[in-house]
């Protein structure tokens, strides 16, 4: 199914005014995103910019992505795109929004390499794209459209009154605004949680334990969901627990069953993004997550964000799994039972983020030892802060 909306069409055949009306129904801060626009000088067109959606329009020289010169010919500004653009980009995928807007891609961006890479980053990733796509033929513009995952909509003057409703249905589909495959439901995720993955905390809880050795000071749990395997650990350990998570309904489960637990005193929640954790560098003894590594679109910008708040001799055990071949076999067989998808799914979101080369992917950070375990039931990266390591160091970039 396609994973991102592009419309197209003719000059001035009102796609950006669409764009415009389909994101005004949505919740404004839950999306990221860039806009270009026309710059006009003495009532004639003398420029194209691009704009983060998300700041407030002004026209400056870093942002120009094409000029007028000599009254007639259009140069495009390549490192306009590399630069700011990439960053706004960067910045898109750091925010995890629910949707992230680019309106439009055309052909100013043919030689910009860096935000041609970074714009087919998002489009791979989990995160929903509504975008504007040129009706113009080049190879970076035909590889948009030729792709599985993208889905097309020719908007013209008889129709795109219509296609708006029907454009919109689209959305909810593939975002989590409304019920879109994405979004994981607290409620139903807990109730999963416990029916079947119940017995795989515990056990992975114990290897955490085993392989790191570190049952004192500070652990955060992050994309702790309803809070099972901090829990755990809390309780075969004297460690305080902060199970942070980007989902307020999750954390209000997880609230419940520290109560249920009687581990208030040591356990808390803490509602954050991986890509901007809130803790100081160098703070947090251990770093556990669990099953949140899948949702993460830049991989190495989370990865570096925890190896950032580890502290010296620190570790952080971060992936996925069942803790044993046995508990996957017995656990995948109740959830295909459940949901017909499953095992499909489950292959799909399992490939892309266990077949990255972790090692190279993290090869810049200084300090970091890095083991990576990866059997039939499990794949963990367990990353050591080294014990020498001084601040300021970490990235070699
Ligand atoms: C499959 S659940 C795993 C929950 C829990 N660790 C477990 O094993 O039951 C993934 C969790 O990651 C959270 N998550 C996804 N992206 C995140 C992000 N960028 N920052 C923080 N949490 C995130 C989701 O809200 C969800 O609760």
């Amino acid at each position: 199914m396609g994973n991102n909306i592009f419309l197209t069409g003719d000059l001035h055949v009102g796609k950006t005014t669409l764009i415009n009306q389909l994101i005004s129904k949505l919740p404004v801060h839950e999306i990221r995103g860039f806009r270009t626009s026309r710059y006009y000088q003495d009532k004639k067109l003398a420029g194209f910019y691009i704009e983060d959606i998300c700041s407030p329009p002004v026209v400056k020289e870093h942002k120009f992505i094409g000029r007028c010169v000599n009254n007639n010919h259009w140069v495009s500004i390549p490192a306009t795109f590399d630069d700011y653009g990439v960053k706004i980009l960067e910045g898109c995928l750091r925010d995890n929004p629910k949707l992230i807007v680019m309106d439009e891609l055309g052909f100013f961006e043919d030689d910009a390499t860096l935000f041609q890479e970074k714009v087919l980053q998002i489009l791979d990733s989990y995160i929903p794209v509504l975008g504007v796509l040129k009706r113009k033929e080049t190879d970076f513009l035909n590889l948009i459209r030729s792709r599985k995952d993208v889905l097309l909509f020719e908007i013209t003057p008889e129709n795109r009154n219509i296609m708006s409703g029907v454009i919109f249905d689209e959305l909810l589909k593939i975002t989590s605004f409304e019920s879109g495959n994405h979004h994981l439901d607290a409620e139903s995720y807990e109730e999963t949680a416990r029916k079947v993955f119940a017995p795989v905390y515990s056990l992975i809880a114990e290897q955490i334990k085993e392989k790191t050795n570190i049952t004192a000071g500070l652990c955060l749990d992050v994309g702790a969901g309803t809070g099972h395997l901090g829990i755990a650990l809390a309780k075969i350990t004297e460690l305080n627990v902060c199970l942070l998570d980007c989902s307020r309904e999750m954390l209000a489960i997880a609230g419940k069953n520290i109560v249920a637990a009687g581990l208030q005193d040591r356990v808390h929640t803490l509602w954050g993004n991986v890509y901007n954790l809130p803790q100081q560098d160098g703070t947090v003894d251990l770093v556990i997550s669990r099953g949140s590594l899948y949702f993460w679109a830049d991989k190495k910008c989370a990865l570096k964000e925890i190896f950032r708040v580890l502290s010296p001799g620190g570790m952080a055990y971060v992936g996925g799994g069942f803790g044993s071949p046995e508990l996957k076999r017995k656990i995948d067989a109740q959830m295909q039972a459940r949901d017909g998808c499953w095992e499909k799914n489950m292959n799909k979101r399992v490939r892309a983020t266990e077949n990255l080369d972790y090692k190279q992917l993290l090869a810049d950070l200084d300090g970091l030892n890095l083991e990576i375990i990866n059997d039939e039931a499990n794949m963990w990266l367990l990353m050591r802060k080294n014990i020498n390591y001084q601040a300021g160091t970490a990235w070699a970039e």
